[in-house]
C-alpha cells in the first residue's frame, strides 16, 4: 500500500483497509472525490482507473507528478521550513508560477499548516516540520501508480454521466454534511443531487460521509455499515473526538 504524498481534511487513512475489502468486482474504478487518494494508493490497480477533484491545485500536482515527477522532487529538496516561506507562497499570485512551481507550492502549503487545510502555518513542540517536505522516497512510486490513470478535473456529477457503465466502480467520499472546516461548501443541494445520481447508476458504489440524521435519511432503502474513526483537525483536546462515519453502497 503506497501512502499518499500529501494530507487533506477527511483522507481515509484509518478507514482504507475496511473500504478496500468492501470494493466489488469491477474493470473500471472511478474516485470522484480524490483528495489525498488513500484508497487508491492502498488498492491493487484496476483495468480502467480514473480520479477526479474539483481543486485545480490538486490535479495540476498529479498531473506533474505523471509528467514531470523528477523535477519536483529536485525542487522539494531544495525548501525549508519556514513561516515566511509559508506565507510567500500563501500570498504569491498563482498565474506568476509555472505549473510546477504551482504544484511544488501546494505541496508546501498543505505539510506545513495545521490540519493540512493550507491556512496557518503549523508548528509545535514536540514534533519536527512537515517530514512530507523532504521526503521524497515514494514519489517515482507515485509517479509510476497515475502513469495509466485518467485525471479528471470536473464536478463530480459529469463524471458521473462520462464514466457510469454497469462494469463500472465508484468511490465516493465527498465532504461532509454540515461539518467545518472544508475549503469548498458542499452544500445540502450537492449532496442530494450526487444522492439522485448514485440512486440510479448502472455500476456500484460505496459511499462514506459523516453520520448524520439526515443523510441517513437520504440513503433510506440503500446498505448502511457503520464505523468508527478518530479524526483531530481541532488544536484543543475538546475537538478530538471519535466520529462515527457511513459506509454506503447499492449491492
Ligand atoms: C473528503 S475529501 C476526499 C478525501 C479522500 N478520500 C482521501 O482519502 O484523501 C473531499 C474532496 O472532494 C473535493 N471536492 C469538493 N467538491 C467537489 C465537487 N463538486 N466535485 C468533485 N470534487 C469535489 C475536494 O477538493 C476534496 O479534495
Amino acid at each position: 500500500m503506497l501512502k499518499p504524498l500529501i494530507s487533506r481534511m477527511g483522507g481515509k487513512s484509518k478507514l482504507r483497509k475496511t473500504i478496500i475489502g468492501m470494493i466489488p468486482e469491477h474493470s473500471c474504478y472511478v474516485e470522484l472525490f480524490f483528495g489525498a487518494g488513500w484508497v487508491y494508493f492502498g488498492k491493487e490497480k484496476s483495468k480502467v482507473e480514473v480520479i477526479n477533484d474539483i481543486d485545480r491545485e490538486l490535479v495540476n500536482l498529479f498531473k506533474m507528478l505523471k509528467y514531470h515527477a523528477e523535477e519536483v522532487r529536485r525542487l522539494m529538496t531544495y525548501e525549508i521550513c519556514s513561516r515566511d516561506i509559508f506565507s510567500e507562497y500563501k500570498n504569491i499570485d498563482i498565474n506568476s508560477l509555472t505549473d510546477i512551481q504551482r504544484a511544488i507550492r501546494f505541496i508546501y502549503l498543505l505539510s506545513q499548516s495545521f490540519a493540512s487545510k493550507g491556512d496557518n502555518f503549523g508548528y509545535g513542540t514536540t514534533g519536527m516540520p512537515g517530514p512530507q517536505i523532504f521526503n521524497t522516497e515514494n514519489l517515482l512510486k507515485i509517479k509510476e501508480r497515475l502513469r495509466n490513470t485518467y485525471i479528471e478535473n470536473l464536478n463530480f456529477e459529469e463524471i458521473i454521466k462520462k464514466y457510469d457503465r454497469p462494469h463500472t466502480f465508484f468511490f465516493c467520499d465527498p465532504p461532509y454534511f454540515e461539518t467545518k472546516g472544508y475549503k469548498d461548501k458542499f452544500t445540502e443541494e450537492y449532496h442530494i443531487k450526487l444522492r439522485d445520481l448514485l440512486r440510479n447508476v448502472e455500476g456500484k458504489f460505496i459511499l462514506t460521509i459523516n453520520d448524520h440524521k439526515q443523510v441517513r435519511e437520504w440513503y433510506k432503502g440503500f446498505n448502511i455499515i457503520e464505523a468508527e474513526v478518530g479524526y483531530s483537525v481541532c488544536k484543543d483536546n475538546k475537538g478530538r473526538r471519535k466520529f462515527k462515519e457511513l459506509i454506503i453502497t447499492n449491492y
